[in-house]
């Protein structure tokens, strides 16, 4: 029996359940939850003198089914909820995990339920490595694929994912020390006609403007969506909710073109962390637009895709908040300074097709994020400021695992092509037709290619790669520009997006 390598002991006894995602050779995505049931780790380990795990009891414990470690498929099969926050119960002879949407429970064990729905489930073994004595944790590898291995271990569990309730706040402050100017708050949750589904929610944050209420909504829902407070997505349903073209802006928000953010003296750490603060928060809106204007289009994309989304959106949301509070060190109220829309013009670009939006917005601009963050991170340890390298690497950390994203379900929708009408769909080579007609200029280097590997984008992806839409004389003008895009996706909706006119445009660094 194939096996997976998922981690040594000492990685998961930091928390009970972890997100697993595997990626096969052939490209192929596995989203799993492990639950780790066993006692407290100190129990079983204690730290020692190099601050690494060491086994101190191993009887009682030594297998993993007494340590009760379990991997089971990350979504449940009755409508999809993630399982990541199922309630887990123990009878005498078996543990299981309960849906948090309609309490379906799924034994740990043999993945059965009494309501005779089945999910998977993936017999884990700890093993000694023969070299180093030390333990690692193997479980059996999927059906459906060569060679998997891990791509994400992540806890599931963390404060700002896993929000108190937010129903009533007791004042405007963000909790950050920023009070935007007169900020006089709607509730999260608005009184009259609240959303229902998760595309409710997406339309309602996308029309949000204000930044800390967008950021809130973001977090309200997620958690709602994870605990079972939102049990539908909505993306089926006859007549979903529209995302606006645009994300609207607060009105004290100076958005001017590109080229006119300020540059030379003035281009000092504030004004890096105010350019860094407002792209993430255009990139709040573009995880759920991709929700709202693409589930409706393309409705058998999976649970899985909306569970990876609703993850972005999070984390997007905790990037802001992070750099929102280094401002606010600086005594620089977010806001203060003039932004840019850039990175919409893009989503503008491609707001008629899946692939597209998948290739530029995440297989470019995020990859190239990729790219330049280790530069931004030395800039701020230069500069001494051990708060700000924190936080960006924080975000890069995330942001391997959004290209990830991107990279999953671009390949999922070349398949799903390649099943509908038989075409020739190599991810790599879409993905470089995409570029080709999506981009301007080249894909510029250096790369991170250690980790664009991690997210799945090998060389032959990005190098020696044009754009070629044609530039204007002055790049700082938004300008229109009509193409006939080739994508001819099967939508399950009304939209086709075969042969659409493409909208206005302009060229944009993911850097600010
Ligand atoms: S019981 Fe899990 S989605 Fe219904």
């Amino acid at each position: 029996m194939a096996q997976v390598l998922i981690s040594p002991v000492p990685k998961i006894l930091s928390h009970f359940r972890f997100i697993l995602t595997l990626r096969s050779e052939e490209g192929k995505y596995h989203s799993l939850i492990l639950f780790r049931l066993s006692p407290s780790p100190s129990l079983v380990y204690q730290e020692s003198d190099n601050g690494v795990g060491r086994k101190v009891e191993s009887d009682a414990l030594g297998s993993a089914s007494n340590r009760q470690i379990y991997v089971m498929e990350a979504t449940c099969p009755h409508l999809g909820a993630e399982m990541s926050h199922a309630d887990i119960e123990e009878y005498e002879d078996s543990v299981v995990a309960v849906c948090p949407w309609h309490r379906y429970d799924f034994d740990l064990k043999t993945g059965k339920s009494e309501t005779g729905l089945r999910t998977c489930t993936y017999a884990v073994q700890i093993k000694t490595d023969q070299g180093t004595g030390d333990e690692q944790v193997w479980m059996e590898a999927p059906d459906g694929g060569r060679n998997w291995r891990v791509v994400e271990l992540r806890p599931v569990s963390e404060e700002f994912a896993d929000p108190p309730p937010l129903l009533k706040r007791a004042s405007a402050d963000s909790g950050d020390g920023h009070v935007a100017p007169q900020e006089e708050l709607e509730p999260i949750v608005p009184e009259e006609n609240p959303p229902k589904t998760l595309m409710e929610w997406a339309v309602l944050i996308l029309n949000t403007p204000n930044p800390t209420l967008k950021v809130e909504r973001t977090r309200y829902a997620v958690n709602a969506f994870r605990t079972g407070a939102i049990t539908s997505i909505g993306h089926k349903a006859a007549h979903p909710p529209v995302p606006p073209a645009k994300p609207s802006r607060e009105a004290y928000m100076k958005i001017v073109q590109p080229g006119k953010i300020q540059s030379g003296k003035r281009r000092n750490r504030v004004v890096m962390l105010h350019a860094l603060a407002n792209i993430e928060q255009w990139a709040i809106d573009l995880a759920w637009d991709i929700m709202a204007r693409f589930g409706p289009m393309h409705k058998d994309l999976p649970p899985a895709f909306f569970s990876d989304f609703t993850k972005m959106a999070l984390d997007e949301s905790k990037h802001f908040s992070l750099l929102r509070a280094r401002l606010s060190a600086f005594s620089t109220p977010y806001g203060s300074l003039p932004v840019h829309a850039s990175l919409w013009d893009s989503a503008t670009l491609t707001s008629r097709s899946l692939l597209s939006r998948l290739a530029i917005i995440h297989l470019v601009h995020e990859a190239r994020g990729l790219d330049v963050n280790p530069k931004t991170i030395e800039k701020f340890r230069k500069a001494g400021d051990k708060d700000s390298v924190d936080v960006m690497e924080v975000i890069h950390a995330d942001e391997v695992t959004h290209v990830t994203a991107g990279h999953r379900w671009f390949v999922w929708m070349c398949e799903k092509q390649r099943q509908w009408d038989g075409s020739d769909m190599d991810p790599i080579q879409v993905f470089r037709d995409e570029v080709r007609r999506c981009w301007r200029g080249d894909i510029k280097g250096p790369f991170n290619i250690e980790d664009r590997e991690k997210a799945g984008l090998s060389k032959e992806f990005y190098e020696d790669l044009k754009g070629e839409m044609p530039f204007d004389n002055d790049e700082d003008e938004v300008r229109s520009t009509s193409k006939n895009t080739t994508s001819s996706l099967k939508t399950d909706g009304a939209v086709n997006v075969k042969s659409v006119q493409q909208e206005p445009t302009t060229r944009v660094e993911y850097e600010s």
